[in-house]
């Protein structure tokens, strides 16, 4: 088994036992947070669900007397609840703050570094990330970024990529599509030990906040494309960062950005993404159990040439990935018979990528015979989906930066839903006895 995770800071929400003979105060837990923060009865009409408060403006009884709303880009009702709900459930954190999507959020927090700015990122982020660091902010704004492989590379060469303008270190963990995993804590302690002392921010869309706490890891910032597992549904576009309590003076230079670039949610958005959330914890659960299934079935499978999947104990961080386990998904999968396979395996979020014995025309193959996993790019609905990251996803990027990163052609991205267990696991193997007949 595992070893287990280290926090530097525990929530008290899992701990109502005693201490000192002293019954803890009880906090509610993740699900329940999810559910009624940010989503408290209204007081006026007694209903359960927030309305949706399309209002553009709002009246002042006097100048600059008003009850919390000017104007809706720079707060509004529904925007505000979901913020409130955002920063109850992403543990350690206290501010959360919306945007129009995951790349608005990326653009803004980027444009507060102000000019001449140096960043370090991990080398194989998101694309659209890695578009608005080297192709846009470099422009507008002289910002300079140093790529480094943030699993890999020795404490002394990340030290020495951080200069004395380096403001920010850029993680994403897991990395896509190759599920590459980051140990935030020793990033964080690198950046702390450095003079520059640069903040640390996680894009932690891919495991959701339900998976991983990177703000109890130490993290300053975290964001998240709410487009993937938080809204859930694959009907909204957007994303938020969340903060610390300690971070209140960056959360009020984020949230002036954010009025004054405005690149914000509509109402209707943030309300539908809070109706979304309310499920990720149970949502999670199924995607990480429908995950390993799926994980195992491809690892048997003479079809299949490798498979990659933080949860299975054949990759090669899995105590990594058991260390980093937020306290609730750790609760979860420990209190759960199932969820721990017989090798030690567990349930780590929703995606998998594999390669597949062969090459592009497998790949196709297998990607247009599957009933359930429909192609598409995207990830993180309650619908499967799969991709070929090196004609899709990540077709911009050049084919032998793609060859570095082990982005070949006979690489496929799953998003594992959360329909039937088994549905899945037929559907994936008959899609690969299909893949198999291309080279018969
Ligand atoms: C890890 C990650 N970060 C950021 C983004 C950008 O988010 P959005 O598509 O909501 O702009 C994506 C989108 O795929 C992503 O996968």
């Amino acid at each position: 088994m595992a070893p287990a995770p280290v926090y530097a800071n525990p929530t008290s929400h899992l701990s109502n036992g005693h201490s000192n003979g002293l019954k803890k105060p009880h906090s509610d837990g993740f699900g329940t947070r999810a559910i009624h923060v940010g989503s408290e009865p209204n007081s006026a009409t007694g209903a359960v669900i927030p309305s949706i408060s399309l209002s553009t403006t709002y009246k002042q009884d006097a100048i600059g007397v008003h009850k919390g709303f000017e104007y809706s880009r720079s707060g509004n009702p529904n925007r505000d609840a979901f913020e409130a709900t955002l920063a109850s459930i992403e543990a350690g954190g206290a501010h959360g703050i919306a945007f129009a999507s995951g790349s608005a959020t990326t653009a803004t927090v980027l444009q507060s570094l102000g000019p001449n700015a140096h960043i370090v990122s991990v080398n194989d982020v998101y694309g659209g990330t890695f578009r608005y660091m080297s192709k846009v902010a470099s422009v507008n704004q002289g910002l300079e970024t140093t790529f480094v492989d943030l699993e890999n590379a020795e404490d002394d060469t990340i030290l020495a990529a951080i200069r004395p303008n380096t403001k920010l270190i850029w993680i994403e963990s897991p990395t896509n599509p190759t599920l590459r995993l980051i140990d935030i804590p020793r990033i964080v302690s690198l950046a702390r030990s450095h003079p520059s002392s640069p903040l640390v921010l996680v894009d932690n869309t891919f495991l959701s906040p339900f998976y991983s706490s990177p703000l109890l890891q130490g993290a300053d910032i975290v964001m998240h494309s709410l487009t993937k597992y938080v809204n859930g549904h694959s009907d909204v576009v957007m994303g938020a960062l969340i903060l610390p309590p300690h971070h209140a003076e960056l959360t009020s230079k984020l949230r002036y950005l954010q009025n004054a670039i405005g690149a914000v949610p509509s109402a209707y958005d943030c309300w539908l993404a809070q109706r979304g959330a309310k499920t990720l914890h149970l949502r999670m659960k199924a995607h990480g159990t429908n995950a390993l299934a799926v994980a195992k079935a491809l690892q048997v499978s003479p079809y299949v040439e490798e498979v990659i999947y933080p949860g299975l104990r054949s990759h090669p961080r899995n105590d990594l990935a058991w260390r980093s386990l937020s306290p609730h998904a750790r609760k979860f999968i420990e209190s759960s018979e199932k969820s721990i396979d017989e090798e030690g395996g567990f349930p780590y979020g929703g995606m998998i990528s594999f390669r597949i014995r062969g090459g592009i025309a497998e790949a196709e193959k297998f990607l247009t015979s599957a009933r359930l996993f429909t192609l598409a790019e995207s990830l993180g609905g309650v619908e499967s989906l799969a991709e070929h990251p090196a004609k899709m996803t990540h077709g911009s990027i050049p084919e032998a930066e793609r060859a570095l990163l082990g982005i070949g052609d006979n690489l496929v991205r799953l998003s594992v839903g959360v329909e039937e267990v088994e549905d899945l696991v037929a559907d994936v193997e008959q899609a690969l006895e299909a893949a198999a007949s291309v080279s018969l």
